[in-house]
């Protein structure tokens, strides 16, 4: 996820509980452009534990080969191809959720990405559709043949349009004909909100694997929570005195990754991390709309201490689904 998954974060996220992979922020690609350094890192420098799928988002045929070349020589477990960004300044340069508008290219890209990854793995990542009021009808099928013909190693669908953003009710059915359809392992993607729901997901789509974005920042141990539930054990429930513990290892995390950072940085680069956690918080919102008005590092620690544990609130659970009323619904990927 763009600025959230960095090297810092995926280790900080691997000691809670880690996922079987990660997938780095995707490396946009085009014709004069070079593999971000910050990025890479996140494959030279893994200390995880767990393997790392580059992602990569383009549509220039031939630098999207030259990036995946050089990426296979690197100690990524696969590259990952972006077929679902839906925020305009990127679909709009059909690249990301633009290229299911255009699935001929589609299919020239990955043949070209297969053919320069002859012996490392491909995966897609995509969206079910462009529109859905006016995509085409056998879209959604026409790519899943073209993952088949390309021999892509696995497929994590996010089951919504790139116009439903990240607000419509995700399709498990879609993601289910998938799993149907595809020859590859199927990762279902999109509400995984916690323990229960990654079983009824598996349950309804018979998904090869789950994967969670922004319920995994909100709560790093829900990875750790799915196993347990999954091997019948009881299901570790943090209280917001582990979540505000959680809150400081961040801090921590983004200042050792930048030591030159200024406090109104580091509250800024805090704030996209506690939009998400802040939606565990509370019903009303009222630590969301707190810690968006903090302006600098002491501030934001200070909405923290009382809305996390303040009074009797350090021993009270975190909520296992986030609030509705408290859910951020961020306009880009
Ligand atoms: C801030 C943000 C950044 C994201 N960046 C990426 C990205 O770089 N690549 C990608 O494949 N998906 C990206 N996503 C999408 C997520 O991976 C995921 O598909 C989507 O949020 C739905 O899953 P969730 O309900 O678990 O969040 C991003 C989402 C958010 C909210």
């Amino acid at each position: 996820m763009q600025d959230i998954s960095t090297r810092g974060f995926m280790q900080l996220l691997a000691r809670y509980g880690a996922p079987d992979y990660f997938v780095t922020e995707f490396f946009r690609v085009h014709s004069t452009s070079r593999l971000d350094a910050e990025i890479l890192s996140c494959l030279t420098h893994n200390e995880t534990g767990r393997p790392v799928f580059a992602q990569i988002i383009g549509e220039d045929i031939p630098a999207m080969a030259a990036a995946a070349r050089e990426l296979a020589r690197l100690p990524a477990a696969g590259v990952d191809l972006n077929l679902g960004c839906p925020a305009p300044k990127v679909f709009r340069k059909n690249v990301g959720g633009g290229l299911l508008r255009d699935l001929p290219q589609v299919d020239a890209l990955l043949g070209a990405l297969r053919d320069a990854l002859p012996e490392t793995k491909l995966t897609v990542k995509t969206r079910v559709g462009f529109d859905a009021a006016k995509d085409p009808p056998a879209l959604f099928d026409t790519l899943l043949a073209l993952v088949n013909k390309h021999g892509v190693d696995l497929l994590a669908v996010h089951g919504r349009t790139v116009r439903g953003l990240y607000r419509s009710a995700v399709d498990y059915a879609a993601i289910a004909h998938a799993v149907r359809t595809a020859r590859c392992p199927v990762v279902a993607n999109g509400d995984i909100t916690s323990a229960a729901k990654a079983a009824h997901v598996a349950a309804e789509t018979a998904c090869a694997g789950l994967m969670a974005g922004r319920h995994a920042v909100r709560n790093p141990w829900l990875f750790r929570q799915i196993r347990e539930h999954f091997a019948g054990l009881p299901v570790f429930r943090p209280t917001l005195a582990d979540v505000r513990s959680y809150i400081g290892e961040l801090a921590a995390m983004l200042r050792d990754s930048d030591p030159a950072v200024t406090s109104a940085r580091l509250a800024a680069r805090m704030k996209k991390f506690l939009n998400f956690v802040g939606a565990g918080v509370d019903p009303a919102g009222a630590f969301l709309a707190a810690m968006r008005r903090a302006e600098d590092e002491a501030a934001l620690m200070q909405v923290c201490d009382t809305h996390l544990l303040a009074g009797d609130k350090a021993g009270e659970l975190f909520a296992d689904e986030p609030y509705a009323g408290a859910v951020s619904r961020p306009n880009c990927e």
